[in-house]
């Protein structure tokens, strides 16, 4: 693989931070400025992931884990030409032979210009996208993808924030992200220290890469410590730590729950599957090509619901970042929870139905 001389570079924004720089909202809102001037010009559904649709060839594949369960994948252009960049929690969406869309994190080396690396674990109980990676997706094969795009960037302390060290939190899979970001912190002698749990040392992916950094790291599994709390992820943090945590949803829990209140420490995280609804009430979606209603209830999500009932949506993250359940509304008021459309395709009547939801009936374009 082409190793570009020049280090990966400083990563361009920092959403999903729990305060707010100055900078980054400035220029957010002049992106948002831009972006509503020129909504016409763009096509109103667009494919997700943006316009960098590609194919790519799966040139390598090699199980990362010792329980056999993860695998990771390498992706080059077929004419082998350099790839989009990317930085440390980027993903790709990838669009499997069946339909299924799904995002997986890039956890190679941006400087590696003409190959991605992802990480998969089958989930047998799963939706289906993590079977048919292991079972289609094979050495020589191709596979459709779009991105890289960054809902997770990492921003480095005296290039957008004011951290002064990093605390790396990695659950299981959740390292995908992270590992880029391992490396980033050392190319950029960044303070850093992290902790990676899982069941077993056996279901971990990628640990020798991870052991490779020594007593930066500790590694802790639950059958030899127990399920780790919210002080043993975090140690000490003082203040000026950034956290960046990938993994379950219990372990983030605790994670914000333990820094609710600590002004000076940032915590950044991304999760493997639907957050819970919040503040939520019961409300009903009118399908508009059959009349049908569907009820959804208070701690359900309209996607769920509309799962529940049969009613075809495409999906992928279920996070409201990827835009793949972008559908229209032709009536009644959206309580937009999603973190994509900007205000002028929500005014045009566009909303992500696996976050965003209701108080009163709303007819969807489906
Ligand atoms: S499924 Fe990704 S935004 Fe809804």
């Amino acid at each position: 693989m082409a190793v570009s001389p020049r280090r990966s570079g400083v990563p361009p924004s920092a959403s999903g931070r729990t305060r707010h720089d100055p900078l980054l909202g400035a220029a957010h809102v002049a992106l948002a400025a831009f972006w509503g001037l020129t909504a016409t010009l763009r096509r109103r559904r667009p494919r997700p992931g943006g316009d960098r649709t590609q194919t790519l060839e799966i040139a390598e594949r090699r199980v990362v884990a010792r329980d056999q369960d993860v695998v990771a994948l390498t992706l080059v252009n077929p004419q082998r030409g350099e790839l989009p960049p990317w930085f440390p929690g980027a993903h790709i969406d990838v669009h499997l032979p069946s339909g299924r869309v799904r995002q997986y994190s890039l956890n190679g080396d941006p400087r590696v210009r003409d190959a991605y690396r992802i990480a998969v674990r089958r989930i047998p109980t799963g939706g289906g996208g993590s079977t048919e990676v292991h079972d289609a997706l094979v050495v020589g094969s191709t596979v459709t993808t779009s991105g890289p795009r960054n809902a997770f960037p990492l921003s480095v302390p005296g290039f957008g924030s004011p951290a002064r060290r990093f605390r790396f939190l990695a659950g299981g899979i959740g390292i995908t992200p992270i590992l880029p970001m391992l490396h980033e912190a050392e190319r950029l002698g960044v303070d850093w220290s992290m902790v990676y749990t899982g069941r077993s040392r056996d279901s971990l992916p990628f640990l020798d890469d991870v052991l490779a950094f020594g007593d930066r790291v500790e590694i802790r599994t639950d059958d030899e410590a127990g399920l780790p709390t919210a002080d043993d992820l975090l140690g000490a943090c003082p203040d000026g730590t950034s956290v960046y945590a990938c993994g379950p949803a219990a372990m983030l829990t605790a994670v914000r729950s333990r820094l609710a209140g600590r002004r000076h420490v940032e915590l950044h995280f991304e999760r493997f599957a639907a957050p819970p609804v919040v503040d939520g009430q019961p409300f009903s979606a009118c399908i508009a090509s059959t009349g049908d209603v569907v009820d959804v209830g208070a701690d359900e999500t309209l996607l769920a619901a509309l799962r529940r009932s049969r009613v075809a949506v495409p999906y992928s993250c279920q996070q409201g970042f990827c835009g793949t359940c972008r559908t229209g509304v032709l009536g009644g008021e959206v309580d937009h929870r999603d973190t994509l459309l900007t205000d002028p395709e929500r005014a045009a009547g566009a909303m992500l139905v696996c976050v965003s939801r209701s108080t009163e009936r709303i007819t969807l374009d489906l």
